[in-house]
């Protein structure tokens, strides 16, 4: 029964990495195939010495438990389980993952008076939207702890939790763990009734829901967008590609967006400056495409920036460190102030 535990654990994680049900279950049996043949013949061999004990009773439990072992091992694992693995599909490997509490909160009634004196943006209305108390947080930079977004999103993730007292996460990590690509297959999806989906089709319609559905969760959504090369990482153009799904997220006759009502809070992070009157203005095309990308989604995002993080680790910019500095500063101060009223209310 172990095995079966081991096994369906290392599926359920080829799911979540791939989104593909056929591949996990294929490679959940390969990667776990040697430990388990391995355990189930030397408990075999071990039951299996028990016939040559003598004693009439050992002896009957020592084949009794090799045979059992032998079929659990080799007949159940081999062919039922994947067998009913396959069947089930995508609604049974994908069960979501348990949401994560995010890092605690780091403000104090300074910080939040120093936010509400700034005037920081305002928050929109509350949504109407019904929607459980749960917020969707998505990092994406390849830049591990130094990581300026990472530190935004957690920051607001804090803040979210301190006044939403009960409210769940679901983290996604876009960076460590970044979703395939739409290919042919993803895109025929789109245009395919489901129903006439080719395995290949279906496991990326598949992995499209289930983002969708994450989406559709959560109220709020924090996401962290760095800028690499002027524009967007491509693992958020990847998040984004799924995202758009006519049906799912879209509606096909009226072209509606059906995300609408929820908050899509940017917590973005560029190394250099793209003011108005800079020598670069206007070559941050992440912070300039996001809003058209999901427009059609009804998602509106709003952004709060910390710029010229280089500033810090490049000599060139070390003028810049000041601005760097008092960059990094406001959009903390932003962050603090998003959810003052709710916590004021709770
Ligand atoms: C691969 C790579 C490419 C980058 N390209 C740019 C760029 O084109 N423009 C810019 O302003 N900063 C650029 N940067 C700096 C990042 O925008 C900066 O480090 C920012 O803090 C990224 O967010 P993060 O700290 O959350 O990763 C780049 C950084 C990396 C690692």
């Amino acid at each position: 029964m172990d095995y079966e535990v081991f096994l369906v654990s290392r599926v359920h994680e080829e799911w979540q990495r791939r989104g593909d049900a056929s591949a996990a279950v294929r490679e959940g049996l390969g990667h776990t195939g040697r430990v388990i043949s391995a355990a189930a013949l030397v408990m075999v061999a071990v039951f299996g010495a028990f016939a040559l004990s003598g004693n009439r009773t050992l002896e009957l439990f020592g084949v009794l438990m090799a045979t059992a072992v032998f079929l659990d091992a080799f007949v159940i694992r081999m062919v039922l389980l994947p067998a009913v693995l396959e069947l089930l599909g995508p609604p049974y490997l994908g069960v979501p993952a348990w949401p994560r509490p995010a890092p605690a909160p780091a403000r104090d009634r300074t910080t939040r008076r120093r936010a509400r004196d700034s005037g920081a943006e305002a928050r929109p209305r509350r949504s109407d939207v019904t929607m459980a108390n749960h917020l969707l947080h998505i990092d994406s930079s390849i830049q591990g702890d130094r990581s300026v977004s990472r530190r935004l999103t957690a920051r607001a993730a804090g803040v979210w939790l301190a006044a939403h007292p009960g409210g769940t996460v679901t983290y996604r990590d876009l960076g460590a763990d970044p979703l395939p690509h739409l290919d042919s297959d993803g895109g025929l999806a789109r245009m395919v009734a489901p129903a006439e989906h080719t395995p290949a089709q279906a496991a990326s319609w598949a992995l499209t829901t289930r983002l969708i559905d994450e989406v559709r969760r959560a109220n709020p959504i924090l996401l962290g967008l760095p800028v690499y090369n002027f524009g967007a990482p491509s693992t958020v153009k990847a998040w984004v590609d799924h995202l758009v799904a006519p049906g799912l997220s879209v509606d096909p006759a009226t072209k509606e967006g059906l995300l609408g009502g929820r908050d899509l809070i940017v917590l973005a992070a560029r190394g250099g400056g793209y003011a108005p009157g800079t020598p670069r203005e206007g070559w941050d095309h992440a912070e300039q495409w996001l809003p058209h990308g999901v427009s059609i989604t009804g998602l509106t995002p709003r952004f709060i920036t910390a710029e010229l993080t280089l500033a810090d680790v490049t000599p060139e910019m070390a003028a810049f460190k000041p601005l760097a500095a008092e960059s990094l500063r406001a959009a903390e101060t932003a962050i603090d102030a998003l959810w003052e009223t709710d916590a004021v209310a709770a």
